[in-house]
């Protein structure tokens, strides 16, 4: 029997980062199995300095390893630093910083901790760099057989930050739009944008395996082109969660047992 599975709304989540050379926007996207996938596009982030004379020290280029993915159930504490170059999609170097997020905010939604997944990892760093190759676009795989969930940024100049972390509390930083008292928990949360909040914390899922990759690509902008680095992170999850049911959303969303710590 194929189960009803949860179309929500493309999510925009703002982040902004302002710093003397640097702001930056973040939207993030959640939801595999989306009904209406495809029918809204976000507009993407963008974000670009004034040019400044200023410069930020450059880091030095370092190799681009491509991890080895992490066993099953233990990613590696420490991976090597991140990849300098571009156009790659690497497992998460941050993996045991990504699960440990996810298992810490589970944990107070009263859900059992994730298990590192590295086919699923594989998968999802192979997804991130078609999505940022395409044109940095957030479009869901529409697979159903594990949930996902996606997060994009563009920056100029560009930058080599390969770490994951940021999307997860990105995601989960919808729980505040979430009514755990609600009626109907699913119909009545729907248009909340909730839906990678509910990703992280549901409780039957299992595993979760994340992905990230960094394309420069050229952005075009009133005063001119300027170079860029488009970063999509994604995680799969299985089982996949946000099942399209009050009954479904009423047993693995649980409210927050102590106090929302991000
Ligand atoms: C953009 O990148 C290209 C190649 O990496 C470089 O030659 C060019 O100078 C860069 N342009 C700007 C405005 O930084
Ligand atoms: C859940 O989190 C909210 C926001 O941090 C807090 O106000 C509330 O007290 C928490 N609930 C419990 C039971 O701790």
């Amino acid at each position: 029997m194929a189960r009803p599975q949860l179309a929500v709304p493309l999510t925009v989540a703002a982040l902004v980062l302002v710093s003397l050379l640097l702001s930056q926007q973040t939207i993030a996207q959640g939801d595999s199995n989306i009904a209406d996938k495809g029918k809204r596009r976000p507009p993407r982030a963008k974000a670009v300095n004034p040019p400044s004379p200023v410069r930020l020290s450059p880091s030095p280029p370092s190799p681009p390893p491509l991890r080895p993915p992490p066993s099953p159930s233990k990613p590696s504490p420490k991976s090597p630093s991140p990849s300098n170059s571009y156009d790659q999609g690497v497992t998460c170097p941050d993996a045991k910083e990504v699960l440990d997020k996810h298992n810490m905010y589970r944990e107070n939604h009263r859900a059992l901790p994730l298990r590192w997944d590295a086919s699923l990892a594989a998968s999802s760093a192979e997804y991130a760099l078609r999505l940022a190759k395409a044109d940095c676009s957030i479009q869901h795989s529409g697979s159903r057989a594990f949930g996902e969930n996606l997060y994009a940024v563009q920056v100029s100049p560009p930058q080599n930050d390969y770490t994951c972390t940021t999307a997860v509390r990105v995601w989960y930083e919808e729980v505040f739009n979430y009514n755990f008292f609600a009626a109907q928990p699913y119909y009545d949360n729907k248009p909340n944008f909730v839906g990678h909040f509910t990703q992280v914390v549901w409780r039957s899922t299992s595993f979760v395996g994340c992905g990230v990759a960094i394309v420069q690509t050229p952005l075009k902008l009133p005063m001119g082109t300027v170079n860029s680095t488009c970063k999509i992170v994604t995680c799969r999850y299985r089982e996949p969660g946000n099942i399209a049911t009050d009954m479904y959303f009423l047993k693995n969303v649980l409210s927050n047992s102590t106090t929302i710590v991000l």
